[in-house]
């Protein structure tokens, strides 16, 4: 059985990449070394840590002709249902503890100091803001609440209910805004700057990439987490991951490149296809903005400008980018449901799901699947990136709800 239909996809190679090339200081100052090793200590302490899953799914990658694919499910993390819990929440911890050890000279204020209280007075009277199509702010809002100080979420015209709903469950005040997700990006900072709040995007840009960066820092604990999960540690060939505004997609490409250097998996990033940010920046070798309404059902993934910082580090990092249609990632989000073949049964959402439709579809098309060396031996890791974090949305597609999913995965076992 093919396990996905034919769909329109596009493919480029960039040529920008010399794998010869070290990982080098400068990008560890980026990303990577000390940063990693503080950001790693300090999350793996919060309470409700714990690794998320990595599934096997070997049929499918029978199905598809290559050696294993492994899924590293983020449906469950920290309960907010997405990788993102990782970024925003560290980002804000990182923030309240600068500023607490600006105003009081106390040095090394950690997580633990936040959450006691003894800071209290000086972090209530701290707003922080981001704008977010769902995940993001849902990170930012619950470390402002866990760390304690206050927060204003951006949204734009299309985030549905269920995820303001879920983003002002952490008491956030979310406020909707005219316009996509970039419009909302820019409101945040305008409102930001005019009542000195705190932005925690994100997103980077020139001028603004210190907290970015502490957001894609915390991603990087999954990707550790994932390597150490692949039975006998094997390193991956390959690695498919989505990309927005590409802080993901950067935080796993910096992560291999200065863990494995030259011996590091092929990155493919993957986008929908109406909001390819970073497959134009690479046609283009330039950092480039898409422009339109950005629609897709990967609602994470509806970006049209790149970070700053996560696209220097993919512009000479990432080895493919293409883009996907809405209709694969809404297939693969029922193949995971279905149970039809013997892989465990996954609640996957929208955004989810764009590395591992993009796996398929290269896979089962031979010119792609020779351009980007797919073969029997193939280990292949994807990022499940998300949960039903849009439940409405999960039902509409896939027909049953996260939670009979969920029973039905359980009674099978
Ligand atoms: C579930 C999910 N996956 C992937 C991404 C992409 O991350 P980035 O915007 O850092 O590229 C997002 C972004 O919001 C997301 O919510």
């Amino acid at each position: 059985m093919v396990p996905i239909s034919q769909s329109s996809f596009r493919l480029f190679h960039n040529l920008r990449v010399d794998r010869t090339q070290p990982y080098g200081l400068e990008r560890q100052q980026e990303l990577g070394g000390i940063r990693f090793a503080q950001a790693e200590a300090e999350i793996t302490r919060w309470r409700g840590y714990a690794v998320t899953p990595l599934w096997t799914l070997s049929s499918l990658a029978i199905g598809i002709g290559i050696g294993s694919i492994y899924y590293k499910d983020e449906g469950l993390r920290f309960g907010l249902g997405s990788f993102k819990a990782l970024g925003g929440a560290y980002a804000v911890y990182r923030l309240l503890s600068r500023e607490v050890e600006r105003r009081t000279g106390i040095r090394s204020v950690t997580a633990a100091d936040l959450v006691s209280g003894k800071f209290w007075e000086i972090t209530r009277a701290i707003t922080v803001t981001c704008a977010t199509d769902g995940n993001h702010g849902r990170s930012v809002a619950w470390g402002a609440r866990m760390f304690g100080c206050r927060c204003v979420i951006y949204v734009h015209e299309t985030v549905s209910a269920g995820r303001v709903a879920a983003i002002a469950a952490y008491d956030a005040e979310v406020r909707r805004n005219p316009g996509n997700y970039d419009d909302a990006v820019r409101r945040a900072a305008h409102v930001a700057a005019e009542q000195g709040w705190f932005v925690v995007s994100d997103t980077s840009y020139e001028g603004y990439l210190d907290v970015p960066r502490d957001v894609m820092q915390g991603y990087a604990v999954m990707v550790a987490e994932s390597l150490r999960q692949i039975p006998g540690m094997r390193v991956p060939t390959h690695v498919f991951v989505q990309g927005g505004v590409g802080g993901l997609a950067a935080a796993v490409c910096g992560h291999l490149w200065e863990r494995f250097g030259p011996q590091r998996p092929r990155l493919v990033v993957v986008e929908p296809e109406n909001a390819a940010c970073l497959f134009e920046s690479a046609n283009h070798g330039a950092l480039t903005a898409v422009q339109g309404s950005l629609h897709t059902i990967m609602a994470g993934l509806s970006c049209g400008e790149p970070s700053l910082v996560a696209w220097r580090m993919l512009d000479e990092g990432a080895d493919d980018f293409m883009t996907i249609q809405d209709a694969p990632a809404a297939e693969c989000m029922r193949l995971l449901a279905s149970g039809t073949t013997d892989d465990p049964v996954i609640v996957a959402g929208e955004s989810a799901v764009a590395g591992l439709a993009g796996l398929l579809l290269t896979a089962l098309d031979g010119q792609a699947r020779a351009a980007l060396g797919l073969t029997r031996e193939s280990t292949v890791l994807v990022f499940g990136t998300e949960g039903d974090t849009d439940p409405e949305l999960y039902k509409k597609i896939v027909g049953r709800d996260g939670a009979e999913v969920r029973q039905a995965a359980a009674a099978s076992v």
